[in-house]
């Protein structure tokens, strides 16, 4: 069965081809990044004016790549949140008016969803049950995942996701939007121990993280300086943040790993992009006789493939009702990931 999947939440568009039996068999990006750029953040308007003007384009280029004709498409998914409203419904117009057009069901996907069974695109594939971290724009979350639709929230964020974390303390040192990769890049020239920064509820008893205190202690440490920081310092500050966002996703990981009993850790989102979090955890899993498993890189922030193969797996799994409908559809800015949970009361 062929799905073709469409992302188009935030700041990407996204389109891919999924097989049920084959996988990924292609998938097209376009960021929105360079538009955003000198809002220093997303304007939701213009983000969603930009999905119109890429999702058909973006649909030929993945058909092609393919080797795929509109024909050959069995079910058109399509995230129907959480994200922005304006954004979703671009995404999901275009996603219910294909599926109408070519007579096939048509599959809404849960973004989170779509991010946390993003390793399973990688090789070797995860087996279930794992701990996922999921480490997004937007979230921060620890869950157990026993399969397709089975998730339980172990621990999450009180305040800002981690990503919010790398993108605030990147503004204020005059990064730039998106912060996390520019951050994270100025950080390998620094020295992380010029700086103490906290590591917020890193020794608390339960899998839950606070993130807000920290960018308040760069600016402290910013303000504290007599003098505008020098190249050098800024680096060493980067390195310094980058190391105490480290510590805590990593300690709280293996929290979980201990309480769960499971060895299998995979990481989700867009600071799973994160080269020193990427080296931090293969090293202490390692150590642990664990493993852990990423998205292939370029799959670690919102793409097409992840929302197109959470929908194959949902349907492999017989968790979506593929029968004919009229095609009137809604899209949920905010939406409980419980909600597409298989059994009551997870998540
Ligand atoms: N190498 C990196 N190091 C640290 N952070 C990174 C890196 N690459 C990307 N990020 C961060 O990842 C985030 C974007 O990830 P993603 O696209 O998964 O989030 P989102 O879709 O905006 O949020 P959500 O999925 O929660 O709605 C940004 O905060 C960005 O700064
Ligand atoms: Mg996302």
């Amino acid at each position: 069965m062929i799905i073709l999947g469409f992302e188009s939440s935030c700041d990407e568009t996204g389109v891919a081809a999924v097989c049920t039996e084959r996988g990924l068999l292609a998938h097209a990006l376009h960021s929105q990044v360079a538009m955003h750029q000198e809002y220093g953040g997303v304007v939701p308007e213009l983000a969603s004016r930009d999905h119109i003007r890429r999702a058909l384009p973006l649909t030929r280029e993945v058909l092609d790549k393919a080797g795929l004709s509109l024909g050959d498409v069995d079910a058109v998914a399509y995230t129907a949140g959480p994200g922005l409203a304006g954004a979703l419904l671009v995404g999901a117009s275009v996603a219910q008016s294909l599926a109408w057009a070519l007579e096939v069901p048509a599959v809404p996907v849960h973004h989170l969803e779509g991010h946390l069974l993003s390793p399973l695109l990688a090789d070797p594939v995860p087996e279930f049950p794992f701990v996922a971290l999921l480490v997004s724009g937007g979230h921060t979350q620890l869950m157990r995942v026993d399969g397709v639709g089975s998730y339980e929230l172990l621990g999450e964020t009180l305040d800002d996701a981690a990503g919010e974390a790398f993108d605030k303390t990147a503004k204020l040192l005059g990064l730039g939007y998106p912060g996390g990769p520019a951050l994270s890049r100025l950080a390998q020239q620094g020295d992380a121990s010029q700086y103490q920064l906290p590591r917020p509820m890193l020794r608390s008893q339960d899998l839950d993280f606070s993130f807000s205190g920290l960018k308040t202690a760069v600016l402290t440490k910013v303000r504290a300086q007599k003098t505008p920081l020098s190249d050098q310092q800024m680096a060493d500050l980067a390195a310094a943040t980058e190391e105490a966002i480290v510590d805590v996703l990593a300690g709280k990981a293996l929290k979980a790993m201990k309480q769960t009993g499971l060895r299998r850790l995979v990481v989700a989102g867009g600071v799973g992009a994160n080269r020193l979090l990427r080296e931090r955890l293969v090293g202490t899993m390692e150590k642990r006789g664990g493993k852990v498993f990423f998205p292939p890189l370029e799959l670690c922030t919102d793409n097409g493939a992840m929302i197109a193969h959470a929908a194959a797996l949902r349907i492999k799994a017989g968790l979506e009702r593929l029968e004919p409908t009229n095609h009137a559809f809604t899209v949920r800015p905010r939406w409980p990931l419980e909600d597409v949970c298989a059994k009551v009361g997870q998540a």
